[in-house]
């Protein structure tokens, strides 16, 4: 009898402490948790719903809908964004892209310095992009993805016969003279 009052209040005991821990770990957001990581917290706009992190870094983070923000190059995020979180670095990304030129590219790692300087580094298939850490300091509003005149054209040219071919390299080679590019 005893006994088994003893494991009652034990489950009882280890439930409270399992919701506590829970409860705690939902309080804590996104954004103070990607400086425990030594990584800015302007990283992730500031409509993130909810977010998942295992013992082993991976991470699981959902936001209300996908957006696109404006730093250095412009930066598309999906409503699921993915990976694996450990000091200075997320690799194994999904769900973050980076327009150049015209074209969306998937960001796989996002890194920084140790010891920390002013850069950080998006790596894009071979490609390291070096950026200014500052610009992700804040946490930046998430804008609904516009539909600018060049995503039309970009529209176009999935369905495009020669002629909005040539139009389309024509844009992009202006693109290229006015974007100011950091490589
Ligand atoms: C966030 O909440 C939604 C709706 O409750 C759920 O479907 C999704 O799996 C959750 N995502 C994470 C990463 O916990």
């Amino acid at each position: 009898m005893a006994l088994h009052r003893f494991s009652f209040s034990t489950l009882f005991l280890s439930l409270t402490l399992l919701t506590t821990t829970t409860l705690s770990l939902s309080l804590s957001t996104v954004y103070d948790l990607l400086p425990k990581y030594g990584l800015p917290s302007g990283l992730l706009p500031d409509s993130v719903t909810n977010f998942t992190l295992s013992d082993d870094g991976r991470f699981v983070v959902c936001l209300a809908r996908s957006c696109e923000i404006e730093f250095d190059y412009r930066v598309r995020y999906e409503k699921t964004v993915s990976g694996r979180i450990s000091y200075g670095s997320i690799t194994e990304l999904e769900g973050i892209q980076v327009k150049r030129l015209f074209i969306w590219l998937d960001v796989d790692e996002i890194k920084v310095d140790l010891p920390p300087t002013d850069s950080i580094y998006f790596k894009v298939g071979f490609i390291n992009k070096k950026l200014g850490i500052d610009q992700f300091r804040t946490v930046h509003s998430c804008g609904v993805s516009g539909c600018s005149w060049k995503s039309f054209l970009q529209l176009k040219f999935a369905s495009a016969d020669m002629n909005e071919v040539s139009l389309w390299v024509l844009f992009r080679i202006l693109e290229d003279v006015l974007e100011k590019d950091t490589d």
